[in-house]
């Protein structure tokens, strides 16, 4: 009798330890896959290492891959994490038009998408999009531009060019939207003025966002406007990567006083450039943050629960209004770039030292 109660004990322990094992493995052997646009830009480097690090903390095992900003590689790539079993895809497309197919695929599997960063468009195959308040991005650096000048009491006018990023990149509308629902009205009023007479979305997108095509722009755009020392008193640059190739412009073919620079990411140059006085602030956009709501949302989806989200109206895809969760990006400057760069764990000092 004895006996028999223990080994019945000894079977339920047995069946208890199973079960526990079991959920302490969930995730285990659970594939993630995360698709990245580039390792050419510093963000999508941290975007991808702290995706993978904090879904392998979360006890997935994770397939993370660059495409080299080349489209056909990403679809292959999506391909691949497809066929090689991965349960949720996270996407940063490179041009957020050309997944349909592919994603078309991943839904007959029933595999959900979350766009990370950049919205997918035209597919109903996105489930969930994770990014930053991309229109709050905008504002930040129209305002910063309205305040550092003065717009509302200053005579003016002020000479201002405008340079935003890939047409293809459903967020730079959004980056310039932002900006210029903030400009638009000073530039109405004649207080701004853009010398170029380069204003329309289209006119002032940045291919790529390469730094050597902003670059390239605004030395046009010097060459025909100001090389006869006409005062340049604002950029408003979308991003980092298109306020560097405006920076080496002005260094290269400008003798005014220099102008405002907004950016966007504190890259690490653009921030060395920002305590040197070259780029006057940008946007800072934690990506660890991103990461872990990435992590929240890809367990949601697996342990079968209602998935995060704080936007449910903002973000149509031309399909469907994605749910959104919208991050929180950040004013950063000379000044404050210590407590939110350094003193955060972001980078270390020596990263910034000259
Ligand atoms: C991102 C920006 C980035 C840009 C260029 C955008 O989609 O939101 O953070 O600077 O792409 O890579």
């Amino acid at each position: 009798m004895r006996k028999k109660f223990l080994s019945v004990l000894l079977a339920g322990a047995m069946l208890f330890a199973v079960a526990a094992g079991c959920s302490s493995k969930k995730a285990g052997g659970k594939k993630i896959g995360v698709s990245m646009p580039t390792k050419s830009l510093q963000r999508w480097n941290q975007d991808g290492d702290n995706m993978k690090k904090e879904l392998e903390a979360a006890g997935f095992e994770v397939d993370l891959q660059y495409a080299n900003d080349d489209i056909s590689v990403q679809v292959n790539q999506i391909e691949s994490m497809i066929n090689g079993g991965c349960k949720v895809l996270v996407i940063a497309a490179i041009n957020g038009d050309s997944l349909g197919t592919v994603l078309a695929t991943a839904k007959e599997k029933d595999i959900p998408v979350i766009a990370y960063d950049r919205l997918i468009m035209n597919s109903d195959a996105v489930s969930y999009y994770a990014t930053f308040d991309n229109y709050k991005v905008g504002t930040i650096q129209g305002e910063y531009i309205r305040d550092q000048l003065d717009l509302d009491n200053a005579a003016g006018p002020f000479n201002i060019e405008l340079f935003t990023g890939d047409p293809a990149d459903n967020n730079a509308n959004f980056f310039f939207s932002g900006a210029m629902d903030v400009l638009n009205p000073y530039i109405d009023q004649g207080k701004l003025v853009v010398k170029s007479g380069q204003k329309d979305f289209e006119q002032v997108a940045t291919q790529g966002w390469k730094t050597e095509n902003a670059q390239n722009r605004m030395d046009a755009i010097i060459a025909a406007n100001y090389a006869d020392g006409t005062q340049l008193d604002a950029v408003m640059c979308s991003n980092d990567s298109t306020a560097l190739g405006v920076a080496n412009a002005l260094e290269a073919n400008y003798t005014g006083k220099y102008p405002i620079i907004t950016g966007q990411d504190c890259d690490v140059t653009n921030t060395k450039n920002m305590i040197n006085g070259k780029q006057s602030m940008s946007v800072f956009k934690d990506t660890r943050d991103l990461a872990k709501q990435v992590v929240e949302m890809v367990k949601a989806i697996m342990d079968g629960k209602e998935v995060p989200v704080n936007d449910t109206k903002t973000y149509d895809n031309g399909v469907k209004v994605v749910p959104s969760f919208l991050c929180t990006p950040v004013f950063a400057d000379a000044n404050n770039y210590k407590t939110i760069l350094i003193d955060s764990g972001y980078y270390t000092e020596a990263e910034l030292a000259a």
